[in-house]
């Protein structure tokens, strides 16, 4: 059993982007601008948002963020993001979700402009990504190609059983695994919470990706031997083994099913570091104008 260590990945792919940077300033050219836009004081996205600031300074990045109160209107928020996608001096910008419950999230993602929707979570990049144009991938599914392709793990006909039909994970790495590519050309089957049996699917894959959100719902007992599963839940729980008093837990139950896999992601510290380097790696694709041109 080897470990997928997203940490790595991430900070190689940090690397390889600072390097870039590095060359652009070399160059005078315009360097890399990402902003946020964050509402309210939910304490995930304040933490969030804080690991993308920073994570922008590594890299050498531009970067902003620009902080509304909750009671910001949805009329008020759509006029800012227009001026953001107006504003030639930023490349790539991002709303962080949730937002209150006053403003629809759908309208705000198809107000920005998909050439600076680095979160891919436009119906326009999502639809590109689909039929394999290349687009911006939403940070996760990205984030578990890039395990797959640095790992070098063989996926070309192999069956790949995704549990969860989120827009944000599920779906879209069931449809980027489809693709003929590599890594793709894999049979998929998606299982989500009306789907009976899931077992008889999940004892069948070759490659199991977990995004539930169900705290150690994957057991030894349903996962093939040599399988390799990513596993991209992240439940908080209470624990008194730690000094915080919390502890994180994957959706797979990691101690059992670790031992049958030929890979596994842990949890913290697989798919999670990767998600600010595939935003960071959008951002760089939207500065050097690379999709949209
Ligand atoms: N909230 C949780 N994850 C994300 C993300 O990747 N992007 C945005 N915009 N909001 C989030």
């Amino acid at each position: 059993m080897e470990l997928l260590d997203g940490k790595r990945i991430s900070d190689e792919i940090k690397g390889e982007i600072a390097t870039e940077v590095e060359k652009i300033k070399k160059e005078g050219g315009k360097i890399p601008r990402l902003v946020a836009i964050l509402v309210g004081h939910d304490g995930a996205s304040e933490t969030y948002v804080g690991h993308k600031e920073k994570s922008c300074n590594q890299v050498g990045f531009e970067s902003q963020v620009l902080r509304f109160e909750d009671t910001i209107t949805e009329v008020e928020l759509l006029q800012e993001i227009e001026k953001l996608n107006n504003d030639p001096l930023v490349d790539g910008f991002i709303v962080q979700m949730p937002l209150p419950k006053h403003i629809d999230e759908q309208k705000v993602i198809e107000a920005i402009d998909p050439r600076k929707d680095v979160d891919g979570f436009h119906p326009i990049n999502v639809g590109r990504m689909v039929i394999g144009l290349p687009s911006y991938i939403s940070a996760t599914p990205d984030g578990i190609i890039e395990l797959l392709r640095r790992y070098k793990i063989e996926t070309s006909g192999k069956h790949c059983v995704v549990l969860g039909r989120s827009n944000i994970v599920g779906r879209p790495i069931a449809n980027l695994l489809s693709l003929k590519a590599y890594p793709g050309d894999c049979t998929v089957t998606v299982c989500h919470s009306k789907t009976p049996n899931i077992k008889e699917f999940t004892k069948n894959a070759d490659i199991l990706i977990v995004a539930m959100g169900k705290a150690e719902f994957v057991t030894a007992d349903m996962v093939k031997e040599g399988a390799v599963v990513v596993d991209v839940g992240i439940t908080r729980v209470k624990s008194d083994k730690t000094k915080s008093g919390w502890k994180l837990l994957g959706d797979v139950k990691f101690d059992e099913v670790a031992p049958k896999c030929s890979y596994i992601t842990p949890v913290p510290g697989g798919v999670g570091p990767l998600t600010i380097a595939s935003l960071l790696k959008n951002t760089l694709r939207a500065a050097k104008k690379e999709i949209y041109g």
